[in-house]
C-alpha cells in the first residue's frame, strides 16, 4: 500500500494566499514557488518552525537556511549590510541572488546553524512576494527537496518529494530560472566571494563592486568550504541514476553506446535521433537549458535507465551555473 499524500496544491487566488499568510503566521510550513526554485518556507523568527523545515527535508542542522525578505527595509532587522551589500541589492532584488552577511541577534541560531552570518534573499516570484507581504514576517526557505537530491521547479516535483511529509503547496507555474540563486559572501566588502553561481553572473556583482570576486573553490568537500556553504558539499542535487558529463555530445557517441544509457544534448541534435536522445534546449539557449535542467534529471531519474549523459555548457556566466549543478548531479 503506498501512503496517501497528505499536501494539497493551492492555486495562488487572493483566498489561497490569505489562507496560507495565516498558516506561516502559525507556525506552518508551506511550499512556495520562487523565480529560481521552489522553496520550503517557514517563520524565519520562529525556531519551532525552522526546526520544522529541517526535519521535513532531513537535512541536517549543520546547512543554513535563506532568509526571504519583502521589502529592502526589512534587511537591517536580519543582517547587518555593508554598503557594497546595498548596492548589489538594489541593483538585483527582487531576483536570484544571495548576499551573506553578519546576522542580528533576532535571527534563531537553528536558521543559522549557530554561526555568525545569515543568508538573505528577496524574491521576484509575485506569489512568493504577496506571502511575504501578507504574513508580514522574513521567511526561512530552503529547495523544497528532501535533502540531497535535485531541487524542484513545478509544484508536482515538490508534492513528488515531500507530499506525505507537508499539507501546503503554492503553486506558481514552473519556475523562471531553474536554479537556485547565486550565494556571494560579503561578510568582508574588501574580500567578496561567490558561494554558488546562479543566473546572475559573477562578471554582473563584479561590475557593481568594482572589483573581481573570488570564484568558488571547486576543491568542494574541502574542510573550510563545507563550514562556509554546505550547499557546496559535493554530494547535492543528485539523481538516484548515475550520471556522466561530456564536453560535447554527438549522434556518433550515441551509436556506440548501449541502448538503456540516456543521452541530455544541450542543443537538438540535427539528423535521425533515437529515442534514447534528449536536450535542454531546441536552439541551445542558455536560460531555456538553465530552466529545463532539473526538470530534465528527473523525468531522466526513473529507474529506466542505466546512465545519463548530459552535455556540459560552453561560457561563463549562466553556462557556469549550469555546469555547476551538472558537476555535483554527477558527484555521486
Ligand atoms: O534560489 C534559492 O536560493 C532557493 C530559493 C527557495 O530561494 N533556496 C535555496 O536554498 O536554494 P537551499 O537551502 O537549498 O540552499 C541555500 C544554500 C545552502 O547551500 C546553504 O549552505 C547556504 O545557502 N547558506 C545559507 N546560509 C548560509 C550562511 N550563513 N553562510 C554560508 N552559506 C549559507
Ligand atoms: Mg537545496
Amino acid at each position: 500500500m503506498t501512503a496517501t499524500p497528505r499536501a494539497r496544491i493551492y492555486r495562488g487566488t487572493a483566498h489561497n494566499l490569505r489562507l496560507l499568510a495565516g498558516k506561516l503566521r502559525q507556525g506552518e510550513l508551506v511550499a512556495v514557488p520562487s523565480e529560481t526554485v521552489y522553496g520550503l518556507a517557514g517563520d524565519a523568527l520562529n525556531p519551532r518552525a525552522c526546526r520544522r523545515i529541517f526535519k521535513t527535508k532531513g537535512r541536517p542542522h549543520t546547512d543554513p537556511l535563506i532568509v526571504h525578505i519583502h521589502k529592502l527595509e526589512q534587511l537591517a532587522a536580519i543582517a547587518r549590510p555593508n554598503p557594497e551589500a546595498l548596492a548589489l541589492a538594489r541593483k538585483f532584488w527582487p531576483g536570484p541572488l544571495t548576499l551573506i552577511l553578519p546576522k542580528q541577534d533576532e535571527v534563531p541560531a537553528i536558521v543559522t546553524a549557530g554561526g555568525a552570518s545569515v543568508a538573505v534573499r528577496m524574491p521576484a516570484h509575485p506569489l512568493f512576494r504577496r506571502l511575504l507581504q501578507l504574513s508580514g514576517r522574513p521567511l526561512a526557505a530552503p529547495s523544497a527537496n528532501p535533502f540531497g537530491y535535485v531541487s524542484p521547479t513545478t509544484a508536482e516535483h515538490v508534492r513528488d518529494g515531500l507530499g506525505n511529509r507537508i499539507r501546503y503547496i503554492l503553486d506558481g507555474g514552473a519556475a523562471r530560472v531553474g536554479l537556485e540563486s547565486t550565494i556571494v559572501d560579503l561578510r568582508d566588502p574588501a574580500r567578496p566571494r561567490l558561494l554558488r553561481p546562479g543566473a546572475i553572473p559573477m562578471a554582473a556583482i563584479g561590475r557593481v563592486l568594482g572589483k573581481a570576486i573570488a570564484r568558488p573553490s571547486h576543491a568542494a568537500g574541502a574542510p573550510d568550504q563545507a563550514q562556509i556553504a554546505p550547499g557546496m558539499l559535493k554530494r547535492h542535487y543528485s539523481p538516484r541514476t548515475p550520471v556522466q558529463l561530456h564536453r560535447k555530445l554527438s549522434l556518433a557517441l550515441v551509436a556506440r553506446a548501449p541502448a538503456d544509457e540516456v543521452w541530455l544534448f544541450l542543443k537538438r541534435p540535427a539528423g535521425r535521433r533515437p529515442r534514447n536522445v534528449r536536450w535542454l534546449d531546441p536552439h541551445g539557449n542558455l536560460a531555456g537549458a538553465a530552466r529545463r535542467l532539473f526538470s530534465r534529471l528527473r523525468e531522466l531519474d526513473n529507474g529506466k535507465h542505466a546512465k545519463i549523459h548530459l552535455e556540459l555548457a560552453a561560457g561563463t556566466g549562466l553556462a557556469a551555473a549550469i555546469n555547476d549543478r551538472m558537476r555535483r548531479a554527477a558527484a555521486q
